[in-house]
């Protein structure tokens, strides 16, 4: 047999729709240049450029300020999902844009009135020596202390609190929170200290540095930034669902540098009505609309100037939308479909779901999306929500896992997103499910996540496409052959599915 062959720019060619498991990539000769070489800039949006094209889930068991902050400083981004109070959403997103490399910005601190027995706890489960003590207790309260193990005896305190033995704050090394990170540096040794804390004019607490966290000395060169060098950080809204106007002010005002309005229908009035409201009242903000999955969806949201578009509807490892509804063009046809339209407009595409290997990840890139988003890849990390959790499988073996489910599952839309689903107002009996809840393995800090993301991309980039830079993918010369049947099914992809 022939091979069959197709250039990712002539997908138009066949009478077929295809997604990612139909295809493997033709190798093509290699570039003369070593992986590590390889420029993976790409635009999120008309305005945002990234170093990296990936981009974490809006979903509850994968992006809240932890994760997005790392996705931003390795160069992607993080999208905070939106089954959040207005308050606690806008919350992680100014935690984003206060965070800064080297500064503790959430420390655990306590109050006075904390019993000595707990911070010994403390120190014994999380290895914290010295815990800044604020009126309230909490890490945004005023200062008045800290207290370490210097301050106390494990046999002789354990039943006295915090403000019988804490140091006060004549005793600690304080400046304010506007200083930067060498002069930080400077003020530790000059005093002998090891812990600086910092607090605004009011002297509320609002960070924390350490030498041995300025020894380590993580630098981040990729990082995507604003440009008052702050994170960038994303923020997922429903259709226009009741809270739009309260929500909208509210994470505008926290900082968020892009709203993406997510639904599992982009091509639709309700989808509309928001970009116009964003539009009348936070021109400045860019707007992400989606999902569609196909050119006449995409002629709409460019006609309402949006900054990019979202592609995807049911290619999402834990999505039963095609299931339930019948919809969803596959995803690989999905994104060649509307790049070819959005590319004439400049409109960068984001190919949202379906990717289950890094293998994955070139053949929507080669077809002209701009960046990735994913919840599968990212999910079973630390920085994602939710705890680790030991489970036994059928055949008695211990697996580390942690949760991971669609949004369209019971269990997150009772937590609020139905609108993503056109559902707001229903009673449960009602409601259509198109998620799946399930549990994936854990596998450590997200940052070796990304890391291993990003060498096997430009591997595939340099070894197998020939390419010298992501934009280089672009121009369609990459070669597929098609599988005469795909190469796994939905099902086979979780060990541990929690329900249907
Ligand atoms: P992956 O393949 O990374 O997909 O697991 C993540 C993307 O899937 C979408 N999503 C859903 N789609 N039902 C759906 O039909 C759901 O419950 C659901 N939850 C998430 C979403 O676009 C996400 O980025």
């Amino acid at each position: 047999m022939v091979l069959y062959k197709i250039k990712a720019r002539d997908l138009d060619k066949i009478p077929f729709a295809l997604g990612y498991a139909d295809v493997r990539l033709i190798s093509s000769k290699q570039a003369q240049i070593l992986p590590n070489e390889i420029d993976l800039t790409t635009n999120l949006t008309k305005n945002i450029t990234m170093k990296i094209p990936f981009i974490s889930a809006a979903m509850d068991t994968v992006t809240e300020s932890e994760m997005a902050i790392k996705m931003a400083l390795m160069g992607g981004i993080g999208v905070i999902h939106k089954n959040l109070s207005p308050e606690k959403q806008a919350e992680e997103i100014a935690k984003v844009k206060r965070f800064r490399s080297g500064v503790i910005t959430n420390p655990i601190t306590v109050s006075p009135e904390f019993p000595i027995e707990e911070v010994i706890r403390i120190k014994k489960t999380l290895g914290f020596k010295s815990i800044p003590v604020t009126e309230d207790g909490k890490p945004t309260g005023k200062l008045i202390g800290a207290i370490s193990d210097n301050d106390y005896s494990e046999k002789k305190h354990a039943n006295l609190k915090v403000r019988d033995r804490m140091s006060p704050l004549e005793k600690l090394l304080v400046a304010s929170h506007m200083i930067s990170l060498e002069e930080a540096e400077d003020l530790l040794l000059e005093n002998k200290m090891r812990k600086l804390l910092l607090v605004d004019e009011n002297g509320y607490l609002r960070g924390m540095v350490t030498k041995t966290d300025i020894e380590k000395g993580e630098e981040y060169p990729n990082a995507t930034l604003d440009k008052f060098e702050r994170l960038r950080v994303g923020a997922a809204i429903g259709g226009p669902g009741q809270d739009l106007e309260v929500r909208v002010p509210k994470i505008v005002e926290a900082g968020v540098d892009v709203i993406f309005i997510d639904t599992s229908q982009g091509f639709s009035a309700g989808v509309e009505r928001t970009i116009d409201y964003i539009k009348r009242n936070y021109d400045f903000v860019d707007i992400v609309a989606g999902n569609i999955d196909n050119s006449e969806a995409v002629k709409f949201l460019i006609e309402k100037e949006v900054h990019a578009i979202k592609v995807g509807i049911g290619p999402g490892t834990i999505c039963t939308t095609t299931d339930v509804t019948g919809a969803g063009v596959p995803q690989l046809t999905a994104v060649y479909d509307c790049v070819r339209i959005g590319e004439k407009f400049e409109m960068p595409v984001i190919a949202d779901g379906g990717i289950v290997s890094p293998g994955q990840l070139v053949f929507p890139l080669a077809v002209g999306a701009s960046s990735i988003m994913s919840g599968k890849l990212f999910a079973g990390t630390d920085e994602c929500p939710g705890a680790i959790k030991e489970i036994v499988d059928r055949k008695g073996v211990g697996h580390s896992v942690k949760e991971y489910r669609g949004m369209g599952s019971l269990e997150a839309m009772l937590k609020g997103s139905k609108s993503r689903y056109f559902q707001e107002g229903m009673k449960l009996e009602d409601l259509v499910v198109q998620g799946k809840e399930v549990v994936v393995p854990y596998i450590g800090p997200v940052a070796k996540q990304i890391r291993k993301l990003v060498n096997d991309l430009k591997f595939s980039l340099a070894i197998h496409c020939g390419v010298r830079a992501l934009r280089d993918l672009r121009n369609g010369d990459a070669e597929f052959a098609i599988l005469p049947r795909p190469a796994y099914s939905k099902e086979d992809l979780f060990l541990f599915e929690r329900k249907e």
